[in-house]
């Protein structure tokens, strides 16, 4: 019997620190589980000060807890053993690590149509997403089942408490995100469903944002202006914002409150996180998006503020936290 799900997604364009907050809480959940995409992801992690990266396998796997990889994923072959032998190279146990048998495969011939159709006009990841979901809908993928060893293979069951790890994020999203400038999956928590439960499980839906915006790959909304900006480009440094799949530069552009209120409003989040406000301290420069205004603050203190007055009615908790392993209320 599944007690509670939990769900932590992303609430803007991707690499707002997910895996960050799926590693802090996970020891608290049975099952921590990925529902959308696959080695498109990065997430980064830090325990101990030592940094951890995964693609595919979901951060359960840091916390001693089964690691579940989702119907709806996408994975390569290839790239989820070498995954597997870094991890259990670095001390982890991979036996927790499961894949549901319908999940799809990506060959590749996938990645080679991403590269060269998809990667330039989309900029996206080059891992072959795009192409591995259409053959999915086209209905001559190959599913996990067909290709890999019984061991692998997850047998569906999810007890206790469950906690599903999104991948990329609302503005992503396949069907809410700005198309084409999108992913090939449902990024939104209510798509986690696809695990194999019911929707009145979720307890708590934990939407993670980043107290300034970035994005990997081509969107209109992320001009190349952007890159002349000095303290924008300060920003990259200081906050490490090179892509963890493809170590492409991110374009950071200053948080835009009104898309960051649209996605809480449209995804339903409870507990807000947004991350890496030390980054912003250490460039002293504050300021945001808000009724397409370009805001500027004095303190973070002041921005925090004005961040909470703006979001009084979604009755969210709202965590300011710092980068890397910190959480701080
Ligand atoms: P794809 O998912 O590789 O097809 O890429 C489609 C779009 O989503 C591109 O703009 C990518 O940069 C973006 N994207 C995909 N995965 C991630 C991610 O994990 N973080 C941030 N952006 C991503
Ligand atoms: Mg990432």
């Amino acid at each position: 019997m599944i007690n509670y799900v939990d769900v932590i997604y992303g609430l803007a364009w991707g690499d707002e620190g997910k895996g960050k907050i799926s590693n802090l809480i996970a020891k608290d959940y049975d099952y921590v589980c990925r529902w959308n995409g696959g080695p498109n992801a990065g997430h980064t992690v830090y325990i101990n000060g030592q940094k951890y990266k995964t693609h595919s396998v979901p951060c359960g796997i840091f916390q001693n807890k089964k690691s579940i990889i989702g119907p709806g994923c996408v994975l390569h072959i290839n790239k989820f053993f070498d995954e597997l032998s870094y991890l259990a190279q670095s001390g982890f146990d991979i036996s927790l690590v499961k894949v549901h048998p319908n999940a799809h495969i990506i060959t590749d011939e996938h990645i080679q149509r991403d590269l060269d159709g998809l990667k330039a006009k989309l900029g996206t990841t080059g891992q072959g997403i795009g192409p591995c979901y259409s053959d999915k809908m086209l209905r001559c993928g190959v599913q996990a089942k067909k290709v890999m060893d019984k061991k692998w293979l997850w047998d569906g069951q999810l007890s206790g408490n469950v906690l599903c790890e999104g991948a990329q994020s609302v503005w992503l999203d396949i069907d809410h995100g700005d198309y084409p400038f999108v992913t090939s999956s449902n990024t939104m928590p209510y798509a986690s469903c696809s695990l194999g439960f019911s929707p009145k499980k979720i307890r708590n839906l934990i939407g993670v944002a980043k107290i300034y915006d970035t994005k990997s790959g081509v969107d209109p909304l992320f001009p190349e202006s952007l890159w002349e900006n000095e303290t924008l480009n300060t920003i990259i440094e200081l906050g490490q914002e090179f892509g963890s799949t493809t170590g492409r530069k991110r374009l950071v552009n200053w948080l835009n409150l009104d898309k960051l209120i649209d996605s809480i409003k449209l995804s339903g989040c409870d507990n807000l996180i947004i991350n890496k406000c030390d980054v912003l301290e250490k460039v002293n420069k504050y300021k945001l998006y808000y009724n397409n205004k370009l805001i500027e603050f004095k303190t973070l203190d002041e921005m925090k503020e004005f961040i909470k007055d703006a979001l009084i009615d979604f009755n969210l908790s709202i965590t300011f936290s710092g980068h890397k392993e910190h959480l701080n209320k």
